[in-house]
């Protein structure tokens, strides 16, 4: 890990110089509460040990000097007007806080930075909202800006949404800047309040086994989903008008029209309404340190997700069928957008290694196919790195 953060301060260095601050942002997994966030509901998302390292400072000019580290690709434009968008595509996720932090009233100068990252790319750990929240949280700093934690993470969202151009909801960027080391964050999207829930017992690992597929559709089909789930809205308001979003849908309503609703809008809404209550639910597990009944509520998770909501895929339930069979697995299910990406399974410690074996194994047995298995630890948020505190490690 040292070695590969004094990557990053090294072509820092050798391309702008000494000075600068060194932020760690990190990448989150989804304990439950998958697809709610946009529909005003409840996630229950933790930051994890694996996220982007950046090096940052301004350079007191109107240009921004962009080098990402594991593509081996510099990027340079001029801020002053109009930012424009990048057909490298990665400059984008920087330069969407840019405008945002413009279009909030910052005056951004332009900056230098450097960054890479041991967050897998494109696996449903948010490593695009882990280098948004890391490069504002690097620029609040420098600038001395006090910009409150929720506000971090709505520029870091629109970003996001209006320079990228992906609908993404607000708990990636939420649980990368807001995470803390040894707890799960329970988020209310539609207030966004939140809560803090212990979740560090040395006994228990999440453990993230990675399809390696990463699906265009994804990202086509998100949007799809969104839809679904307004058409939902706008049907439901005709039966109780103080329905804003799918938040506010009673599961008896539901089924009480289930005959005039359109069967996929229906699933989609059921699907939601009973996910939302979930996260509840598993939180209450968590105050009880109720892990098996948690594990249940992932199991159950991933069920809609696969026969309801209809974004998991082959590999994901294959996975999640495994996992059930092994000895020491609390629960399991896929995580993040869906169509790829990883499942999210919470296993005890002893049995973690004989796991990863075997899932690899019987994968491999049934589908030709190789995963990738990742062991996290909840960590802090997005933060500052002491400089001195890497080189003498
Ligand atoms: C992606 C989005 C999030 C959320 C999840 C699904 O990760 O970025 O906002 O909607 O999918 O829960």
């Amino acid at each position: 890990m040292e070695q590969f953060i004094q990557q990053i301060e090294e072509e820092f260095e050798n391309r702008f110089g000494q000075n600068y601050k060194l932020i760690e942002s990190p990448g989150r997994v989804n304990l439950i509460g998958e697809h709610t966030d946009y529909n005003d509901g409840f996630v229950l998302p933790a930051a994890v040990d694996k996220g982007i390292y950046l090096a940052i400072n301004v350079n007191g000019t109107n240009k921004c000097r962009f080098y990402a580290v594991d593509k081996k690709e510099a990027f340079e434009t001029d801020i002053s007007d109009d930012i424009e968008r990048s057909d490298l595509g990665w400059p984008n996720y920087l330069l969407g806080v840019v405008d945002q932090l413009k279009k909030h009233g910052y005056d951004v100068g332009g900056f230098d930075c450097v960054f890479g990252g041991n967050v897998p790319i494109g696996a449903g750990m948010s490593s695009s909202a882990a280098l948004e929240g890391g490069v504002l949280f690097g620029l609040a700093e420098l600038n001395g800006w006090d910009i409150p934690p929720v506000e971090m993470a709505t520029i870091a969202q629109k970003a996001e949404n209006e320079f990228v151009g992906v609908q993404c909801g607000i708990m990636d960027q939420f649980a990368s800047l807001n995470g803390k080391e040894g707890y799960a964050l329970k988020l209310d999207c539609r207030s966004l309040d939140y809560e803090y829930f212990p979740f560090n017992r040395d006994d228990i690992k999440i453990v993230l086994c990675d399809t390696q597929i990463r699906r265009e559709l994804a990202s086509s089909e998100y949007n799809v989903r969104r839809q679904q789930c307004e058409q939902g809205v706008e049907t439901l308001q005709q039966w109780d008008p103080e329905i804003k979003s799918l938040r506010d849908v009673e599961l008896s309503l539901l089924l009480q029209h289930e005959k005039e609703i359109d069967s996929t809008i229906f699933k989609r809404c059921k699907y939601v309404v009973e996910e939302n209550k979930r996260v509840i639910q598993a939180c209450d597990d968590l105050h009880q340190g109720d892990f098996h009944s948690f594990g249940q509520r992932m199991y159950q998770s991933h069920v809609g997700l696969q026969l309801e909501y209809e974004v998991s895929c082959k590999e994901l339930d294959i996975l999640v069928d495994i996992a059930r069979s092994l000895n020491g697995v609390f629960g399991a299910r896929m995580m993040g957008g869906g169509f790829g990406g990883c499942t999210i399974n919470l296993v005890k410690e002893e049995h973690v290694n004989a796991f990863t074996d075997q899932i690899k194994e019987q994968y491999n047995d049934q589908t030709g196919e190789e995963i990738k298995v990742y062991k996290t630890k909840v960590s802090s948020g997005t933060h500052e790195i002491n400089r001195a505190e890497v080189t003498s490690e």
